[in-house]
């Protein structure tokens, strides 16, 4: 079932999200529901507050963008619970969008190596060192899940460049080909 996702300026994308246990009802459907959403939004994450529910969920499929960055061939992932507890002094710039920013294109500058502990859709435990852009796909959908969005790491200067790009999706001014919930 596709879902309709939250747009910038609505309090949820502002939240921080909590952890679930394997009986939060509905589960297994709602990583459906979202990977079904993000792949007709041709979105390569999305996390659950975009969806409009504050909870420590995110999928990712980023092989599509496996021609310009071949580290996330075949990178497929339900990350639930999901805890970054170290970020490298090295960094990678990558150009980043997101679902709930419809036409904001910006350079977004973040650690290229995390360690993060998550739960898959079994619930099995893992403790991973991620590097490179995968890294920089889970960094973005995990700032989902901690009540920020990828704007939030711009400069001074560029974030009033896009002061009325963003007003505007705040406003309820989106022109998408996926359903959205407006703020
Ligand atoms: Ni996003």
């Amino acid at each position: 079932m596709l879902l309709p996702i939250v747009q910038f300026g609505h309090p949820i994308l502002r939240k921080m999200s909590e952890d679930i246990n394997d009986t939060y009802e509905g589960l297994p459907k709602l990583i459906a529901d979202m990977y079904e959403t993000m792949y007709k939004a041709e979105g390569i994450g999305i996390a659950a507050p975009q969806v409009g529910k504050n909870i420590r969920l995110f999928v990712i499929d980023a092989d599509p963008c496996a021609d310009d960055f071949p580290e996330v061939k075949g990178f497929k992932q339900v990350f639930i619970n999901a805890h970054i507890i170290e970020r490298s002094e090295e960094t990678m710039l990558t150009k980043e969008g997101c679902l709930s920013l419809p036409g904001i294109n910006e350079d977004v500058r973040r650690p290229s190596k995390i360690r993060i502990q998550y739960l898959d859709e079994k619930f099995q435990p893992h403790d991973e060192i991620i590097e490179g852009y995968r890294a920089i796909v889970v960094q973005h959908e995990y700032d989902h899940i901690d009540g920020k969005v990828f704007t939030d790491h711009l400069g001074a200067l560029k974030k009033r460049l896009l002061k009325s790009k963003l007003n505007a999706i705040s406003n309820g001014k989106v022109n998408t080909k996926y359903r959205v919930i407006l703020p």
